[in-house]
């Protein structure tokens, strides 16, 4: 039963057949542990967005029915988005943006009541929801337990001491290193309670779990940002939801047209919501498609969908462990709620050959580096200061090979234990042949890009690259 409906619901992802060389020539069915970063299509974002093509012209532009037709769908778009996620449109607003990063900027640079020293951030984030605050708002950081988690008395004790200082404490859902999903709950009442607000970073947590705004007997939430790209609309837009008092008065981050109701030598007259914060023509086709993604998970059971996604990273997370020499970071699943992200080390390994053997000898997709949380991933490999500040030497001095990191793996809904099975064979593989396999490489300095000795795959690659121009 489980299994027919897994199999069913996999195949609405577009591409999920295709296959890539390896570097011995033979062809793989690709597998995609890169969901974290993002994720492939939905065939029907694809064939919605499709079937709209025809009709699509400019959104609040023109008058003629194609123009009408697009205003409407993209206010409807609106209407969808905030309903999945539990935003009343009284209080909040729903501001399209390219993604959550712009999202987390928007939101820093729309809080003029908020000043310096007046936000809590946290050691775990990604730099998207890190220097937007850093650097605008001279943020304070909450610290990280041994493991990796939030320091929550840190948190209470800061909110306690800033004596109702704070206007704003800003955290990921779920972290994009570790998958760690953040008690948002507790934080919530914990800020509430010291007068600030909560803005979540939901760009891991939102395509794998359930998150809204505002639900019956809970701790609300204030600003949500989020990337339709992760949630398999993959064309540019996200989200950023907020209460309509935070948008409603000021000068929005942008101006120009659209944004404006009237404009004289003299003044200038910002429109109502939502209009004044999203200048210039929309990306109505992304709006389309996170509409009909999350039309998508709702229909086909989102809590099933999580359930799911919550037993493969369990099942990873115990394969993972039977690799001699593997370390991994973050509190194991049974003890801590993780969405489907595991980072790891393979002892005496560099990260970028592992990436670099799964993909080119196993057709496996991961991700290796940081992963844009630099300071989250120190902790986690236990460096000290001068380390770090040696490493950023390196980096300055464009030497990326010797740089730290980990390697990712993140799940989907459509990755299946099969693929696992295979992520695990090969990592055992790789142990076993390391003497082999490492000479099989050699790395660019600069990049810190480990690439095979034999074969042509940055050429191939070039060549694949041209049919897309028609080259
Ligand atoms: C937790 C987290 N926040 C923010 C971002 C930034 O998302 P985007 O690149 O879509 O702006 C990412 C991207 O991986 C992320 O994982």
């Amino acid at each position: 039963m489980e299994k027919k409906w897994h199999n069913r619901i996999r195949k609405d992802i577009l591409g999920i057949d295709l296959k890539v060389p390896l570097v011995d020539g033979a062809q793989r069915p690709y597998i995609n542990l890169d969901n974290a970063a993002t994720t492939p299509p939905l065939l029907p974002v694809v064939q919605t967005v499709q079937a709209f093509l025809p009709w699509y012209s400019s959104v609040h532009r023109g008058f003629g029915y194609k123009s009408q037709l697009s205003t409407e769908v993209y206010h409807e778009a609106r209407r969808q988005i905030m309903t999945f996620f539990g935003a009343p449109g009284q209080e909040y607003i729903a501001l399209f943006v390219k993604n959550t990063s712009e999202g987390l900027n928007k939101l820093a640079a729309r809080l003029p009541a908020v000043g310096n020293g007046e936000v809590i951030s946290t050691w775990m984030e990604h730099h998207s929801n890190d220097l937007p605050w850093r650097l605008r708002k001279e943020a304070e950081f909450i610290e990280l337990t041994g493991e990796g988690c939030l320091d929550l008395a840190d948190l209470e004790s800061k909110l306690k001491k800033g004596r109702r200082r704070y206007k704003l404490v800003t955290v990921c859902g779920a972290s994009n290193v570790t998958g760690i999903i953040n008690p948002l709950q507790t934080i919530a009442e914990l800020a509430h309670h010291y007068g600030a607000q909560i803005a979540v970073d939901a760009a891991q947590l939102a395509p794998h779990y359930p998150i809204r705004l505002r639900t019956a007997g809970a701790e609300p939430i204030d600003y949500i940002s989020l990337s339709g790209h992760k949630i398999y609309a993959p064309f540019g837009t996200g989200v950023l939801f907020g209460p309509v008092e935070t948008f409603r008065a000021g000068t929005p981050d942008q101006v120009g047209g659209g944004g404006v109701i009237a404009v004289s030598r003299e003044e200038v007259v910002f429109a109502p919501l939502p209009d004044r914060e999203e200048v210039g023509t929309p990306n109505l086709i992304g709006a389309l498609a996170l509409a009909t993604a999350l039309r998508w998970l709702a229909k086909n059971g989102f809590e099933r969908i999580a359930a799911y996604e919550r037993k493969l990273t369990k099942y990873a997370y115990d394969g993972l462990k039977t690799v001699p020499g593997l370390i991994l970071y973050g509190p194991p699943p049974e003890r801590y709620p993780r969405i489907g992200v595991i980072s790891f080390n393979l002892e005496g390994i560099p990260h970028g050959l592992v990436a670099a053997y799964l993909a080119f000898e196993a057709g496996i997709g991961v991700r290796h580096g940081c992963f844009c949380a630099r300071p989250y991933v120190h902790h986690l490999l236990g460096l000290t200061k001068d380390q770090i500040l040696s490493y950023e030497n390196l980096a300055k001095a464009g030497r990326k090979c010797l740089l730290p990191g980990m390697v990712r793996v993140s799940f989907g809904f459509y990755n299946t234990e099969a693929e696992i099975d295979l992520l695990v064979a090969a990592l055992k593989n790789l142990r076993e042949e390391e003497g082999k396999i490492k000479n099989r490489y050699q790395i660019d300095p600069a990049t810190g890009e480990y690439l095979p000795k034999i074969g042509d795959f940055k050429g191939a690659l070039l060549r694949h690259t041209k049919t897309f121009f028609h080259l």
